[in-house]
């Protein structure tokens, strides 16, 4: 029979690739979103994708804690992805409570339902953040955690550490995977789904390709003194797709109880550092085009450079990235003309 993944948040950017690789790999998914920070479309791509018009939906608020618990009566579910979450970090400033009362509300409904629901596999989509300002590069899974930069970064920290603390006590119930993913970027190659982000993007790429398409006028490239090659601030950008995969090893892994302790965290990334330089010269390369940009101030926040020692998931899980930046830029201008309608 086939195995149930819930996925909170599954109708956002990383959700739907996320329900798409799964859905292929054999699983039944259960999607739940509320549409509170993306619209239908991408869900309606999934479909067109997979070819599934019959992909069970609950629109729903995981802050709502009877919702979450009757979701969980309803269906039979092995593991849950929980991405149901807000994620701007400069709001998140602005806004605190708001970003605290729903990224740990949401989480710890899960985490109850799961529980009282007999038990479950969860996998928290963490990140890269909660290394902060890393003392050497790359970063792997042991390196030091620093005190988050932001509320948004903190309620990840802290969702970690509630997964962990409940796997502790759970007595076997519950089994958690953290993955903590570098920098996303891209769309699948269909061009049906990518990332739509509401008013000026606060990411790279999307802005990169409203640059190109002609919605926003110019690209500021945040400092060009930093101790870099370039000077300019060095990622790990992956592809979306390939991070898509990894939750596939992830659920797996769990649901055919090969992890070696009950909470286990990975780092979700290439080992490949590309400075936002290069990142665009590669954009303006591969797509053949010239991209508007200009230097401009630091931004406040912003770490020097940071990319994952991806071994542990390599060997452990046996996942790998396997798209090259290229591939990946292309795909994201081929989601933004899609959007754009040309
Ligand atoms: C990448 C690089 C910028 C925009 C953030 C979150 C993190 C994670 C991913 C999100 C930086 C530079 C950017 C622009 C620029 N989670 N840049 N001009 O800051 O590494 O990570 O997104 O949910 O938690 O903090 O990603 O894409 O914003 O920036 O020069 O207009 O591009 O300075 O060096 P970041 P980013």
């Amino acid at each position: 029979m086939k195995k149930t993944v819930l996925v909170s948040g599954g109708a956002g950017f990383i959700g739907s690739h996320v329900t798409v690789e799964l859905i292929e790999a054999g699983y039944e998914v259960v999607v739940a979103d509320n549409f509170s920070n993306c619209d239908r479309t991408c869900f309606e791509g999934v479909k067109k994708i997979t070819g599934r018009d019959d992909i069970p939906f609950e629109e729903m608020d995981f802050c709502d804690a009877e919702a979450v618990d009757k979701l969980f009566g309803k269906y039979h579910i092995d593991a849950v992805i929980h991405f149901a979450a807000f994620k701007a970090v400069g709001e998140s400033v602005a806004k605190p409570l708001m970003y605290y009362k729903n990224n740990l509300l949401s989480f710890m409904n899960v985490l109850e339902a799961a529980q009282k629901h007999g038990g479950c596999n969860v996998l928290f989509s963490s990140s890269a953040t909660v290394y902060g300002e890393p003392k050497s590069v790359p970063v792997t899974e042991d390196t030091p955690r620093q005190p988050a930069m932001s509320p948004y970064g903190n309620t990840k920290t802290m969702c970690e550490d509630i997964l962990q603390d409940t796997v502790k006590a759970s007595d076997g119930l519950i089994k958690g995977i953290l993955l903590r993913y570098f920098n996303p970027i891209g769309a699948h190659p269909s061009a049906l789904i990518g990332e739509l982000p509401r008013g000026v993007p606060n990411n790279l790429v999307p802005f990169i390709t409203q640059t190109a398409i002609g919605k926003r006028e110019c690209l500021s490239i945040f400092g060009n003194d930093y101790p870099t090659p370039d000077g300019t601030c060095q990622r790990d950008y992956i592809d979306i797709v390939d991070l898509a995969k990894a939750h596939v090893f992830a659920v797996t892994r769990m649901i055919e109880g090969k992890m070696k302790e009950p909470c286990e965290v990975f780092n979700v990334g290439t080992g490949r550092p590309v400075s936002v330089l290069e990142l665009v010269n590669a954009f303006e390369k591969v797509n053949n085009l010239k991209l508007n940009y200009k230097f401009a101030a630091r931004r406040p926040g912003d770490v020097t450079a940071i990319w994952a020692d991806p071994t542990k998931a390599n060997t452990e899980m046996g996942w790998k990235a396997t798209r090259t930046v290229e591939e990946t830029l292309k795909a994201a201008w081929a989601w933004e003309k899609h959007i754009a309608g040309k």
